[in-house]
């Protein structure tokens, strides 16, 4: 089998074709991490992956983070302590067997409330909905390569808040204090312009909207300029919808991206296995 790979969209993702992720080569896999770095999003389709190869393929990326800290903690199948469930199913107790429910997942990054946030996460289609709960790509790079130049200027080097209290489902973090000040709230200042350490191209780093704060403006400033940005990075022309089909890996940079889901019927069934490769360095600014 020979590796392809095809853009799918100009500003983010590529899909890749001729490979079983049960048995890729190192060939392969330098092929796969390339467009990784290159793409910042890839999808692989029609995989059968147990648990055991979900975890040997995203092992090769590095080193594994437990499951996020997500509104009843953390969840993962029995046995699988590095597997993180992403489902509104429940079980036979009436309890969630995984995060996020069936709501909306507002655009964000995943954990950079971080001094040092995952590099990557991926998520395998085990069941899904007919219709709803598609994800969406922001590809960061695009988007910092077209910001406007008085945007640009108003935010160079300078940092921004993100927040460690709310997740993407706007459900509080299990044992967090709720709080809507962003100088309260726990979480990690990084630069708004990134060096992606990978493909050293700028990326605008915005994280998640709600509780952020742009370094050296009063709330009402910040507010305004968040807003711009924020409208600004999520247009159409930045963005990959992602319509899933079982047996869909897709893994994202999570420097370069943001993602989002779309909310889905309750009474259907989504169960999303997913892992989280753990980042080796901290942010570091963009220097022109
Ligand atoms: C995640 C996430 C969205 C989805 O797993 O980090 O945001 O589509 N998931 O399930
Ligand atoms: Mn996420």
């Amino acid at each position: 089998m020979t590796v392809t790979v095809r853009p799918v969209t100009e500003a983010v993702g590529a899909e890749i074709s001729g490979v079983d992720l049960r048995r890729s080569s190192d060939t392969d896999f330098a092929a796969i991490k390339r467009a990784w770095t290159e793409h910042s999003m890839i999808l692989l389709r029609d995989q059968q992956l147990g648990e055991d190869d979900l975890l040997a393929f995203s092992r090769r990326f590095g080193e594994l983070d437990p499951p996020p800290n997500q509104e009843r903690g953390r969840i993962s199948p029995p046995g699988y302590p590095d597997i993180y469930v992403v489902s509104n199913v429940l079980d036979e107790k009436g309890d969630p067997i995984g995060a996020l429910g069936a709501g909306e997942a507002v655009w964000h990054t995943d954990m950079s409330y971080l001094d040092t946030p995952p590099d990557a996460s991926m998520l395998y289609s085990l069941e899904i909905p007919e219709s709803g709960g598609d994800t969406w790509f922001c590809g960061m790079q695009a988007a910092c390569a077209a910001l406007p130049a008085e945007l640009h200027r108003r935010i160079e080097g300078r940092r921004i808040k993100h927040d460690g209290t709310y997740n993407s489902g706007g459900y509080l973090r299990k044992g967090v204090t709720p709080t809507d000040d962003p100088m309260a709230a726990p979480g990690a200042w990084h630069p708004a312009i990134l060096r992606h350490p990978g493909n050293g191209r700028a990326t605008l780093y915005l994280g998640r909207r709600r509780n952020s704060h742009v370094e050296g403006y009063s709330k009402h400033e910040s507010d305004a300029l968040l807003e711009e940005l924020w409208a600004h990075a999520t247009q159409a022309r930045f963005v990959y919808q992602h319509v899933w089909k079982l047996g869909d890996l897709v893994m994202w940079d999570n420097r370069s991206t943001m993602h989002r889901r779309d909310p889905f019927d309750g009474a259907a069934r989504r169960i999303m296995h997913r892992t989280q490769i753990k980042g080796t360095r901290k942010p570091v600014a963009f220097m022109a």
